[in-house]
């Protein structure tokens, strides 16, 4: 598939089986991850892939976040927030590496994180995979970001769920000409 039907195919897949992207498929998501822009080179980003028992320990510490959040929950509820890794053989979670920087705000390095996190979906799908980006309170929940090691100022961008389509649905025609506008003089 070449770049620009890749960019204009993308869409998102929530319903995903195996197989996940392969060790030598992962590399090249990586590689295109690495190639977002990035304002005076911090490389402000980290990906932890999680797969197989790995869902589990997610899904665990998911749970416990949410305990954490809303001590009444209940068990049905800490239950089927458990079970959320599980809608996908990988998920990559992708974090912002935060620091104080006198040229680069924070904002700019968790676009660059973000733009990595959109490279893989879109490497992935070019490869033939497919995916949904997520977040949800666990992107946002201490208890999720130092399990993943987000420390300080670190966000967690999204937890791409990837795998392969189990459905194709049709892609939504998007009107582009509502979004832009032109100054020409
Ligand atoms: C930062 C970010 C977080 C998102 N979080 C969620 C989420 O938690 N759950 C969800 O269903 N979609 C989420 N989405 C939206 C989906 O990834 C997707 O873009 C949306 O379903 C529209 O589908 P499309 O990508 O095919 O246009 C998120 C998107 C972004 C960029």
């Amino acid at each position: 598939m070449d770049a620009i039907e890749a960019l204009t195919s993308r869409k998102s897949v929530a319903m995903l089986e195996e197989p996940a992207p392969s060790k030598d498929d992962l590399e090249t998501l990586f590689a295109a991850a690495v190639r977002a822009p990035d304002h005076c080179r911090l490389r402000p980003w980290r990906f932890v892939v999680i797969e197989g028992e790995g869902r589990n320990r997610l899904g665990d510490i998911f749970a416990e976040a949410l305990q954490k959040r809303e001590p009444g929950s209940t068990e049905a509820m800490q239950e089927k927030t458990r079970g959320k890794p599980l809608r996908a053989p990988m998920i990559i979670a992708v974090i912002a590496k935060v620091q104080d920087h006198p040229k680069v705000p924070h904002v700019e390095q968790v676009l660059s994180a973000g733009a990595a996190a959109q490279n893989i979906m879109l490497a992935a799908h070019a490869m033939g995979y497919a995916g949904i980006w997520r977040s949800g309170s666990p992107c946002f929940d201490p208890h999720v970001k130092e399990a993943l090691g987000a420390v300080d100022k670190d966000q967690i961008v999204g937890f791409l769920y990837l795998g392969t389509a189990s459905r194709l649905m049709p892609l939504p025609q998007e009107p582009v000409a509502d979004y832009v506008e032109h100054w020409s003089d």
